[in-house]
């Protein structure tokens, strides 16, 4: 019998997820800027058959010189808009999903619904939306607001936002386009429709102008780890990114998302779980170990204080070879960010500068050091102790880390069956093996109303 394959997506924003990874010999220090960088990223992840390209985001440089003299060091600085540079990339390759995120705090539904569904059409079907909520107030300065909205609002304001555009993703049929040059008749009445949606935050007609989508809608993808996030997740969601270090959360995690399927009439596998992994890989331990090593020494230690001033505030004034102190959790950005350093350095016994340095790899994504064995190994442990369902690639160093990647522990994964050879299908639903969802008016096509001309 042949094996359970995993799913793989690659991470790309800013060209690599270790922070002081621009200063690296072999990369091009401007390459979060450069769409070439990413065109050649792209198309080598999809001559491996990759799943999909992923690109996290922020609306704004979150970044505010804590401590004083971190920012103008960092790389967070510039970079392309997600969804603009996924709609470059769309025409260039044939395959590979593209998968985008956009913030539901600062954008209107209609929006979203018409820019993806566009997306969706370009690409032929590989369009994804990565829902957030965003965390910062910096991004809220961009929006005319003096702070973000409390945490509150925000997931309830999402949770509306993705069933108004999951409406709009409905409003027409597949077929509801005859395109009768003789008759004149160039779409069916009775297969659009219009969605009325009259909420708490938003008001919306419809229909959209965009018809619909190749894969029945694009795939949506969450990380809220909270309970609005995890509900978000299972009731409209394909599938979740996480970033978890050791197994037991990673499991607790996964059931806990799978868990809440069945209530919305989902089976546990609608869903993919995606753990965000960092492979640092060499043809020996000793190889990947000193490749670790010189990552380690690109981290200024003033940027991997600025790293840990969201969670802990400003610890400048103590000793970097001293414990981490515990953060005050109500005062902190990123919550889940903050209790997992903290665990993290408690567990592991790290100092500041230790912390730092491992966040600064990766941020908080899961690190494995060693051979591709080594890699393969506990890539096939955490998927088949139901710890994730496939991974997101988010390499130190791009494109080295897809290099790496795809030389040395690909031929590793396909050897032991793991991963595909070829693309299953054309649309990225297809290639995540994950149902079409029915149009909400499929079944009721006596509640279908029509836009009154
Ligand atoms: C793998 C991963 C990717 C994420 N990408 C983004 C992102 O691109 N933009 C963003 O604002 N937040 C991003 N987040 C943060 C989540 O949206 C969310 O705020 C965070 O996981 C905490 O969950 P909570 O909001 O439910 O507390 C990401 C989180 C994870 C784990």
């Amino acid at each position: 019998m042949s094996k359970k394959q995993m799913k793989l997506g690659l991470s790309m924003r800013y060209m690599g997820y270790h922070v002081g990874s621009w200063r690296h010999p072999d990369v091009p220090a401007d390459g979060a800027s450069l769409f070439q960088s990413f065109l050649e990223v792209a198309q080598t992840a999809e001559r491996a058959k990759f799943d999909m390209l992923f690109l996290a985001d922020g609306i704004g440089v979150r970044l505010d010189d804590k401590p004083k003299g971190s920012m103008c060091r960092s790389r967070h600085n510039v970079e392309l808009e997600p969804l603009t540079l996924l709609s470059a990339l769309g025409p260039l390759t044939r395959n590979i999903g593209l998968v985008a995120t956009a913030s539901t705090t600062y954008n209107e539904p209609y929006h979203i619904a018409r820019k993806y569904g566009s997306l969706d059409q370009i690409s032929g079907g590989r369009a994804a939306w990565n829902v957030v909520t965003s965390w910062s107030d910096q991004e809220a300065w961009n929006f005319s607001m003096s702070k973000q909205l409390d945490y509150d609002t925000r997931y309830e304001r999402a949770h509306e936002f993705v069933e108004v555009v999951t409406g709009l993703w409905d409003s027409w049929d597949e077929d509801a386009f005859l395109l009768d040059k003789e008759s004149g008749v160039f779409y069916d009445e009775k297969k659009m429709h219009v969605l009325d949606h009259v909420g708490k935050h938003f008001s919306v007609r419809g229909p959209l102008s965009v018809r619909r989508s190749p894969q029945g809608r694009p795939i949506l993808v969450q990380a809220g780890v909270s309970e609005p996030g995890q509900q978000i997740a299972a009731e409209y969601c394909d599938m979740v990114f996480m970033a978890k270090n050791d197994l037991k959360s990673a499991q607790d995690y996964y059931s806990s998302v799978k868990d809440r399927l069945e209530h919305f009439g989902r089976k546990r596998s609608d869903l993919l779980m995606m753990l965000g992994l960092t492979p640092i890989v060499g043809r020996t331990r000793e190889e990947a170990h000193e490749k670790y090593e010189q990552l380690e020494a690109l981290i200024d230690p003033i940027v991997g204080l600025s790293m840990l001033y969201r969670s802990f505030g400003d610890l400048s004034h103590l000793p970097l070879d001293g414990p981490v102190p515990k953060p005050d959790l109500d005062k902190v950005g990123l919550k889940s960010s903050a209790e997992m350093y903290y665990d993290l350095a408690q567990k592991q016994g790290l100092t500041i500068r230790q912390l730092y340095k491992k966040i600064g790899m990766a941020q908080e994504h899961k690190t494995i050091v060693g051979t591709a064995a080594d890699v393969v190994d506990e890539m096939e442990s955490w998927f088949e102790q139901g710890a994730a369902d496939g991974f997101n690639i988010t390499p130190s160093l791009l494109p080295h880390g897809i290099n790496d990647f795809v030389e040395l522990v690909l031929p590793e994964l396909r050897k032991r069956g793991r991963f595909r050879d070829e693309y299953e299908g054309r649309t990225l639903r297809e290639n995540l093996g994950l149902p079409v969802p029915a149009s909400r008016y499929a079944a009721t096509a006596s509640s279908d109303r029509r836009l009154a001309s």
